[in-house]
């Protein structure tokens, strides 16, 4: 589902005399359907810009970054922005470190918005988003207030509901269980599974080990450039 090769990024700090940080070179790798695939490397080693460029939000300064769309191929590194908006509504899905929050907006509203976006029915979307919320233990009370107030760890199970409303041919995780109990990491572990049950090509950040070994497939490691099959 994805097909990375030759993957470089240096940021060029414009406010700090174009400084420029080299933080990677060279990365070769795939993502298979059905498969959750774990980026591994210590912090700052850039695993998040690695899933951002897989989002389209930072480029690469070299090689092919790409993502299947049916049929097709599209190259991350090159693409047009409007082919960047479809494949976000329909190809990737993305579960940020943290919950964006937009003011006034209620967490149900959050949580219905891939599907409703898909034009996927109001009623049955909203089963699908009640369900998550519920498996996701955030209480009823809280459904229909904006999430802004909530606390990191409640923030963080609302942009998990939403990023598993829909089914994504590619989903992406940047540390999802980061802030959460066990309980509510073991729910996560299961979402993981089912997507990946439906099809799912999974790449994921996760700094729990035992969480990378329950869901991950095979790992790729940043600093070493290199794919293992065996997930520690
Ligand atoms: N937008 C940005 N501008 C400048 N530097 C950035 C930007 N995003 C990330 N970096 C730098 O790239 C490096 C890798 O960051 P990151 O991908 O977040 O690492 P990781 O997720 O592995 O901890 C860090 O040194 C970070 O400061
Ligand atoms: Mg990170």
């Amino acid at each position: 589902m994805i097909s990375a090769r030759n993957i470089s990024k240096t940021f060029v700090l414009h406010h700090q005399d174009s400084a420029e940080l080299n933080v990677f070179n060279g990365l070769n790798f795939d993502a298979y359907a059905g498969s959750c695939l774990i980026l591994s490397g210590q912090s700052g080693s850039g695993k998040s810009t690695l899933l951002r460029m897989m989002y389209g939000n930072y480029l690469s300064n070299s090689g092919a970054l790409k993502v299947r769309k049916g049929d097709t191929w599209v190259d991350m590194v090159n693409a047009a922005p409007r082919e960047v908006v479809a494949l976000r509504k329909n190809n990737i899905g993305y579960v940020s470190q943290f919950l964006k929050t937009i003011p006034r907006v209620t967490t149900l509203n959050v949580v219905l918005q891939p599907a409703l976006e898909r034009g996927i029915d109001r009623e049955k979307a909203l089963m699908r988003a009640k369900d998550l919320l519920t498996r996701l233990n955030i209480p009823e009370r809280l459904w229909n207030l904006a999430p802004s107030t909530f606390s990191g760890g409640e923030q963080q199970r609302v942009n998990i509901a939403r990023g598993f409303m829909v089914d994504w041919p590619i989903l992406l995780l940047d540390e999802p269980t980061a802030s959460l109990d066990e309980k509510n990491r073991d729910v996560v572990l299961q979402l993981i599974e089912e997507a990946k049950k439906q099809g799912s090509a999974i790449i994921g950040i996760f700094h729990d080990a035992y969480v990378r070994e329950k869901v991950g497939d095979r790992q790729f490691s940043v600093l070493n450039n290199e794919v293992t099959n065996h997930v520690c």
